[in-house]
């Protein structure tokens, strides 16, 4: 009787365990997927104000794009929970090795998004145009380089 007992809890706590590794294992597919989507958008941001910086054009209207931008990038260390380098993604276990540094990049990121929303809603047509030009150089790459694959 007592074994057989033992026997049920021992079943009890495999059955929770595969649960639990199931619900991990979904878990980290879903943030994956919501991590790549917002980058995603992330780059179209980026594609969309191009033409406008290279003609010249006003940049007032791109401020929501700017703001979108500093909201998601805001919340992008959430969405990189450790172990989620493990699936259909490019990021590198490094990212967990040194979470402090990738965390710094995304600040600096923030820093330089801030400056471009005060240029966006200034109109300030120069200002925003060297702000854009070194965003994705220095702000988007020195986070790839070191914490994606290619
Ligand atoms: C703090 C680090 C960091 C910063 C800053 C960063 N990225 Fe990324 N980015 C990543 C990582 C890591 C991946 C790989 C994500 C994955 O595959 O799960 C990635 C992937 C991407 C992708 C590919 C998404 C897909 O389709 O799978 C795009 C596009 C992208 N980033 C755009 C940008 C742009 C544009 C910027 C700057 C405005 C930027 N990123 C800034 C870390 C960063």
């Amino acid at each position: 009787m007592l074994a057989a007992l033992g026997l049920l809890a021992l079943a009890g706590v495999a059955l929770a365990e595969v649960a639990f590794a199931q619900g991990a294992a979904t878990g980290t597919a879903e943030v994956i997927a919501q991590r790549r989507a917002g980058l995603k958008r992330m780059g179209q941001h980026m594609e969309a104000m191009k033409p406008v910086v290279e003609a010249g054009g006003e940049v007032k209207s791109l401020e929501p794009r700017i703001d979108d931008m500093i909201t998601w990038f805001r919340g992008l260390p959430a969405l990189f929970p450790p172990g989620s380098d493990a699936g259909d993604t490019k990021a590198l276990p490094a990212i967990w090795q040194d979470f402090g540094r990738f965390e710094s990049l995304d600040q600096a990121l923030l820093g330089q998004l801030a400056q471009m929303k005060q240029a966006a809603a200034a109109d300030d047509k120069t200002g925003f145009a060297t702000l854009y030009k070194s965003l994705g150089p220095q702000y988007c790459g020195t986070c790839h380089r070191p914490f994606r694959a290619r």
